[in-house]
């Protein structure tokens, strides 16, 4: 027998049975879906905080545990031992890529990192200064111009092309609506680097400049900052049904082309309750200035009747530890003395850590440090400019988007993203 949950209306003593659905791991699903069918009224559920959307074997999380994984494999594991791109081939071919695979994957995003020469006019639409998310959201969708075959992959290798393919030019697009942003020429992909260093040399490099990994010096790039940046793209690499994700599944829902559904979770995560927090965090700690005015914006953290919020605190699903702070957390104290990290800002982020950890507010209402919180103050340190943070996330978050904008396709069992509403108006 199917196990079900038996709800009962008080106003009529009517019963109606409903399907649990067990999952691999983690909560079990009760299936409402004929909810409205049995009982002519809809569910409630503000900000979906009991609902799940899909059914999904790409990431898990266990919130009260502080564990995350992506196809099975801890976040620990892949930070520590993999890199992103065998992190990105994990999460679109559901295994960790062999050396030669890994090889192949890795020469492929590079040739694959170019943007059409058209597509860099649509560059210059845009005002000097603009913010390089609403550029890099909007040079995202005109993607789907170029490639407009990939609208409705059919084969495995179709799918795959076309998901390399915006994983591959997403750090491209990031780096030129910066350079946009600040009047600066763009510097094209060099075909000799990785994915991680193309990325900081596309930012920083002056036209021609050669800009060498392996000296010492000011104008280099050096190791340990690419080793910094991957770990941080792994970090970030899926998240599974986030606002940002939920928003991809939603427009994938519709039928439209999966690079406009990779342009609206751009969007989406562009909000301070989302990926945006990360530039809100050094912005804030910036704004606090020194070690002696954290209690005074403590304090309004926890006036009911002000507006501030501590920015890298709290998280919809994690009410113990985010596993990924965790790392970033190790990951600033090992790069402390080498990247020269702001001491005046890990001061102000140590104290407030310190005093939310043991304030009876925060404990209560299980708030702890985000991801954003840490990935700041080592961002800053690998000299990526603060308007650059959220677009660090979407490279990382696209082959999270992408994956799952897959798995929603080749589901059979899917339907358009169509919630209903209490209605209170006239
Ligand atoms: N500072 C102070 N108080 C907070 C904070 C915070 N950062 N976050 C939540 N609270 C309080 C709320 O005021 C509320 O208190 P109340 O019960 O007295 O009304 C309680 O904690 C619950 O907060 P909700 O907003 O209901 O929690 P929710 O799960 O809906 O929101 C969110 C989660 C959006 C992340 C929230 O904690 C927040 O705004 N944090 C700051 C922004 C941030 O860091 N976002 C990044 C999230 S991680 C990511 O997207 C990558």
């Amino acid at each position: 027998m199917k196990p079900t949950v038996t709800m009962r209306d008080n106003r009529t003593g009517k019963e109606y049975e409903f399907e649990i659905k067990e999952a691999t791991r983690g909560p079990s699903v009760v299936d409402i879906s004929s909810f409205y069918a049995q009982t002519g009224m809809f569910t409630f559920d503000n900000g979906y905080t009991s609902t799940a959307s899909c059914q999904s074997k790409i990431t898990f999380i266990d919130g009260a545990k502080g564990e995350l994984r992506y196809r099975g494999h801890t976040i620990e594991d892949l930070a520590n031992n993999h890199s992103y791109l065998e992190t990105c081939y994990l999460l679109l071919n559901e295994k960790l890529p062999t050396k030669e695979e890994s090889y192949a994957f890795d020469l492929e995003l590079r040739h694959r990192s170019f943007l059409h020469n058209e597509l860099t006019h649509l560059f210059d639409a845009f005002p000097t200064g603009a913010h390089p998310m609403a550029t890099l959201s909007a040079a995202s969708a005109s993607l789907s111009t170029f490639f407009y075959n990939h609208l409705n992959p059919q084969t495995d290798s179709e799918y795959q092309e076309m998901a390399r393919r915006i994983v591959a030019k997403m750090p491209t697009i990031a780096a030129f609506a910066y350079r946009h942003s600040i009047g600066a020429a763009f510097i094209q992909p060099d075909i000799n680097r990785s994915f991680t260093e193309n990325f900081l040399y596309m930012l920083r490099a002056y036209p021609h400049e050669r800009m060498h990994i392996d000296v010492e010096g000011e104008r280099t790039i050096r190791p340990i900052e690419v080793e910094a940046l991957d770990t941080i793209f792994t970090l970030h690499a899926d998240h599974e049904q986030n606002a940002s994700t939920s928003t991809v599944r939603g427009v994938a829902s519709t039928g439209a082309h999966p690079y406009v559904a990779i342009s609206a979770g751009i969007s989406a995560l562009w909000g301070r309750a989302h990926g945006g927090a990360n530039e809100s965090v050094i912005k804030q700690l910036e704004m606090i200035g020194s070690v002696e005015r954290v209690d005074e914006f403590i304090a309004r953290a926890k006036d009911p009747n002000d507006a501030f919020r501590l920015m890298g605190f709290g998280h919809r699903v994690y009410k113990n530890f985010d596993p990924r702070a965790k790392i970033l957390k190790g990951l600033q104290d090992k790069l402390k003395d080498e990247l020269n990290l702001d001491s005046n800002l890990m001061q102000i982020a140590n104290k407030i850590e310190q005093i939310a950890l043991s304030d009876e507010y925060f404990i209560k209402r299980k708030l702890y440090p985000n991801i954003d919180f840490y990935s700041g103050v080592i961002l800053t340190a690998l000299q990526i400019p603060k308007s650059m943070f959220t677009p660090v996330f979407v490279i990382g978050r696209t082959v999270g988007w992408i994956s799952q904008w897959i798995e929603f396709k080749k589901d059979t069992n899917t339907k358009i993203a169509r919630p209903r509403q209490l209605y209170l108006g006239e």
